[in-house]
C-alpha cells in the first residue's frame, strides 16, 4: 500500500523569506521546504504533513494550495542534505532553524549554477578550504556566488565577483544577504571577454567552459597580481592541454592539476 502525505504550498517573494518562516514557526510548523524553480522569480514554500488538518489550517491562515502526494515524491521534496567541503566547511541548501555556524553557508538550489555539489565547483571549494586567501579575490562567472561567499567566509579582505547573466548576479547578491548581515562583495554584471585587467587580484577563480578560458586567457591572466594565483575549473580532461598551453603562453606556471570524474581544475601561479 503506498503511503501519502498532505502538502500546503505557496509562492513567496525571496526578499520575504525570513518573514514567512517566522509566520510558519508562529503557526507551529516544525518543518518546511523552500525551493527555487528555473524561470520563476518567486520561491515555493511548502509544508508536508501526514494529516490533512494542519495543512488546511495553513491555507486558512495564509492562502496557498493544499494537495495530496505519494510518499516517494514527499521524500524527494525534503530539503537536500548539506554539501561538506573537507572538515571545515558545510554548505546548506535550505535555511536552518538556528543562526548559521561560523563554518556554514546557505546556498539554496536555485536559478544560478553553483550549489557546491558539481565536481567543477567542488574542486575549487576544497582547494579554497585548504588554502584560503586573505587578500583580494576575483570570482569570474560567479553563478550563485558560491566561491565568492566561501572566500568571504574564509577571510578574504576584498572580493569582486562577476557574471554576464543578470539573474545570476541578482541571485548571488541575495545569497550574500542570506549569509551575512552586511554587504561587502562587489557584484558586477560583466562578460569575461571584456575584462580590462586594470585591477589585479591575489587569487582569481574562474569556473567557466574551456572555450571561454582559452579565448579570454590574455584578459584573465592580466587580473592576477605578481605572486598571485589563478584557479580555473569547468575543463574537460580532453581540453586541459589547450587551457594549459593558453595560460603558459601568458607566462603563468601550472602548479597543480586536480581531476574529479571527467573534470579538471588547474591551479597556476605568476
Ligand atoms: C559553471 S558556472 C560556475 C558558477 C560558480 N562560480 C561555481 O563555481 O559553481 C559558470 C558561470 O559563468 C557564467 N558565464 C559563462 N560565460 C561567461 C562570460 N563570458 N562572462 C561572464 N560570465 C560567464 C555563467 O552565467 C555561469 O553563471
Amino acid at each position: 500500500m503506498s503511503r501519502v502525505a498532505w502538502f500546503w504550498r505557496r509562492w513567496i517573494a525571496p526578499a520575504r523569506q525570513d518573514e514567512w518562516i517566522a509566520r510558519l514557526e508562529a503557526a507551529g510548523c516544525a518543518t518546511w521546504t523552500l525551493t527555487e524553480r528555473p524561470n520563476r522569480v518567486q520561491h515555493l514554500l511548502a509544508v508536508y504533513d501526514a494529516k490533512r488538518g494542519p495543512v488546511e489550517a495553513l491555507r486558512g491562515l495564509f492562502g496557498g494550495r493544499v494537495g495530496l502526494i505519494r510518499q516517494s515524491r514527499w521524500l524527494r521534496a525534503k530539503p537536500a542534505p548539506p554539501t561538506r567541503i573537507g572538515k571545515t566547511l558545510e554548505i546548506l541548501h535550505h535555511l536552518p532553524r538556528r543562526p548559521l555556524a561560523a563554518n556554514q553557508l546557505v546556498i539554496p538550489h536555485g536559478l544560478a549554477f553553483g550549489s557546491g555539489e558539481h565536481a567543477t565547483t567542488f574542486m575549487l571549494l576544497r582547494a579554497l578550504a585548504r588554502e584560503p586567501v586573505r587578500g583580494r579575490v576575483l570570482d569570474l562567472g560567479t553563478g550563485s556566488g558560491i566561491l565568492a561567499l566561501v572566500a568571504r567566509r574564509l577571510g578574504a579582505r576584498k572580493i569582486v565577483a562577476t557574471d554576464f547573466d543578470p539573474a545570476a548576479v541578482r541571485t548571488a547578491r541575495e545569497n550574500e544577504a542570506l549569509n551575512f548581515s552586511t554587504s561587502r562583495i562587489r557584484w558586477h554584471c560583466a562578460d569575461v571577454k571584456q575584462l580590462s585587467g586594470k585591477v589585479r587580484y591575489d587569487r582569481v577563480l574562474a569556473n567557466l567552459f574551456s572555450g571561454i578560458l582559452v579565448e579570454a586567457a590574455r584578459r584573465i591572466s592580466a587580473c592576477v597580481t605578481p605572486g598571485g594565483q589563478l584557479w580555473v575549473s569547468g575543463i574537460l580532461r580532453a581540453q586541459q592541454d589547450e587551457v594549459i598551453a593558453a595560460y603558459r603562453a601568458r607566462g603563468l606556471k601550472l602548479i597543480r592539476a586536480t581531476r574529479r570524474g571527467k573534470w579538471v581544475m588547474l591551479q597556476f601561479r605568476w
